[in-house]
C-alpha cells in the first residue's frame, strides 16, 4: 500500500472516509512501517477525525482480530471501562456484583502504565490467579459463572496493540478520536449489550479538566450507541485517589473489604452507582434509585463475595494461600508512616503525587516492560474532608527497602496533603455528571 498520500491528506486536513479498513488491514499485516504510522497518528492528533472516520477506524480495529461471541441467554452482556485512575479498584468488586445481579460480564481489562493502575496487575497479586485466558475459556466461564476478568488475548484487536505502542512513544495518546477508537474497538469486540464508562478528570487523569472529559465521554457514548451498544458515561473526579489504598495487593485487600460490606465510602459509592446505571440501561431496574437499592441489597447478601471466590477459583487462584495473605497486615518488607505535622482540615490529597510515589516504589510501570511489585504501595491514606490532629497518620508506605520507603515518606510529607486551619470550600462530588447520548 502506498500510505504517503494518505498521511499527506490527513496532514492537510482532508477527510479519509472509506479508507480506514484498508489502512488498518495493511498496518496489521506489517505493510505500513512504524515511522509512517507514527506520522499519520500525529496528523490525526492535530487534525482530528470526524464522526464517520472515528466509527470506521473503530470498526476496522475491532475486526482486526478475534471477537467474542456468546450464546443467546436471558442475562444481559455488560462491561464497565475506566479511563484510568489512582486507587481505582472499582472493577474488582463491581464485576462479581454485576454477575450476582444477573448479568454476564466478560471483563477484559488492561495493565497499568505510568501513574494509573491496571486491573490485571492488581488481580495478578493474587497467588495463582491467571488473567491469560483463550477466547473459548472466556466464553465458557462467562456462561457458567457469569463473570470473568482477563486480559485481551494476543488475537483480539491486534491493531490497538500496535497503534497504542506507537502513540505511547510519539506523544499522541491524548487525542479524543484515537482514545475513542482504542477503547471502543476493544469493548465492541466483547459483543456487549450495554457498557458503562467511568471517564475520569482531574490531576491524575488523562483528561485534566471536566470540559475535555465531557467531550471524550460524548464521543464514546455516541459511537457506542451508533454501534448498537447501550453506552453511558459517568464523569468522576480524579484529583484525589479513590479509596484509602493505592498499590496492587493493597487494592485487592480494599476490594475484598468492599465485597464484605466494609471499606471506603467513595469506592462503595462508585461501585453502586455504576451497577445502578447498567441495570437501568438493560431494563433490569426502572430507575437509578431502584437499581442502587437492588445493588446495595445484593452486596449485603454476600452473593457477590461468593461470586468473587468462585471466579478466583475458576481462574486458578490458590485460595487457602490467598486467605492467609489477607490475614496479614502487609506483604512488603518495610512499612513506614507519614504523620501530620500539625492538626487541621485535610483539604487536598493529590492523586498525581500519590500515583507517582506508588509507581516509584515499584508498584507501577515506567515502561511497558517494567515488572511491578505487588506488595508495595500506600494504605490508610487520609482523605480530603477529614479533620486530623498533629501526629495523626496520613498514610503508611509499603516498600521493598528502607531507602525507597524514606524517599517516598519525604515526598509525601512535602507534597501530597494540604492541611489547613480552615475547612475550605465543600468538596466537589465524586461524580460530576452522566452522559447518556
Ligand atoms: N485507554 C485505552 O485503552 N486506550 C487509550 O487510548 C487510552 C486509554
Amino acid at each position: 500500500m502506498n500510505f504517503l498520500p494518505l498521511i499527506e491528506a490527513k496532514r492537510d486536513g482532508r477527510l479519509l472516509t472509506g479508507r480506514f479498513q484498508e489502512i488498518i488491514t495493511a498496518f496489521v499485516a506489517g505493510q505500513i512501517p512504524d515511522y509512517q504510522m507514527a506520522a499519520f497518528l500525529m496528523a490525526v492528533y492535530f487534525r482530528g477525525l470526524n464522526r464517520d472516520e472515528v466509527r470506521e477506524l473503530t470498526l476496522a480495529m475491532r475486526d482486526s482480530g478475534d471477537r467474542l461471541f456468546f450464546p443467546p441467554d436471558h442475562r444481559p452482556l455488560v462491561d464497565k471501562h475506566s479511563t484510568g485512575g489512582v486507587g481505582d479498584k472499582v472493577s474488582l468488586p463491581l464485576a462479581p456484583l454485576l454477575a450476582a445481579l444477573g448479568f454476564r460480564v466478560p471483563m477484559i481489562s488492561g495493565r497499568g502504565l505510568g501513574i494509573t493502575g491496571g486491573t490485571l496487575d492488581k488481580l495478578e497479586s493474587i497467588p495463582g490467579f491467571s488473567t491469560a485466558l483463550a477466547a473459548p475459556r472466556i466464553v465458557e466461564l462467562v456462561q457458567s459463572l457469569g463473570v470473568v476478568m482477563a486480559g485481551q488475548t494476543d488475537r483480539m484487536v491486534p491493531a490497538d496493540k500496535g497503534l497504542y505502542a506507537l502513540r505511547d512513544v510519539t506523544g499522541t495518546v491524548p487525542s479524543i478520536s484515537l482514545i475513542t477508537a482504542s477503547i471502543l474497538s476493544k469493548k465492541l469486540a466483547e459483543g456487549l449489550q450495554a457498557l458503562v464508562l467511568d471517564v475520569k478528570f482531574g490531576v491524575a487523569a488523562f483528561m485534566p479538566d471536566l470540559a475535555q472529559a465531557t467531550e471524550l465521554a460524548h464521543a464514546m457514548v455516541a459511537l457506542g450507541r451508533e454501534c448498537g451498544v447501550n453506552t453511558r458515561a459517568v464523569l468522576t473526579n480524579m484529583d484525589r485517589p479513590l479509596g484509602r489504598a493505592a498499590g496492587n495487593w493493597l487494592e485487592v485487600k480494599e476490594s475484598v473489604d468492599c465485597l464484605q460490606g466494609r471499606g471506603p465510602a467513595d469506592l462503595r459509592e462508585l461501585v453502586l452507582t455504576l451497577a445502578a446505571h447498567l441495570q437501568v440501561q438493560t431494563d433490569l431496574a426502572p430507575n437509578l434509585a431502584a437499581g442502587r437499592d437492588r445493588a446495595e441489597k445484593c452486596l449485603a447478601s454476600e452473593a457477590p463475595l461468593r461470586k468473587w471466590e468462585e471466579m478466583l477459583t475458576a481462574q486458578g487462584a490458590r485460595m487457602a494461600e490467598f486467605h492467609e495473605l489477607l490475614e496479614l497486615d502487609h506483604l512488603a518488607p518495610v512499612v513506614s508512616e507519614v504523620r501530620a505535622p500539625h492538626g487541621g482540615h485535610v483539604t487536598k490529597c493529590d492523586a498525581r503525587v500519590i500515583g507517582e510515589v506508588v509507581r516509584d516504589l515499584g508498584g507501577g510501570r515506567l515502561t511497558k516492560t517494567s515488572v511491578v511489585d505487588p506488595a508495595v504501595g500506600l494504605d490508610l491514606m487520609a482523605a480530603p474532608g477529614e479533620t486530623i490532629s498533629s501526629g495523626d497518620l496520613l498514610c503508611r508506605v509499603h516498600a521493598t527497602d528502607q531507602a525507597s520507603a524514606s524517599m517516598a515518606v519525604e515526598r509525601l510529607a512535602g507534597e501530597a496533603w494540604v492541611i489547613a486551619n480552615d475547612p475550605g470550600a465543600p468538596l466537589p462530588p465524586l461524580c460530576a455528571g452522566v452522559i447518556e447520548s
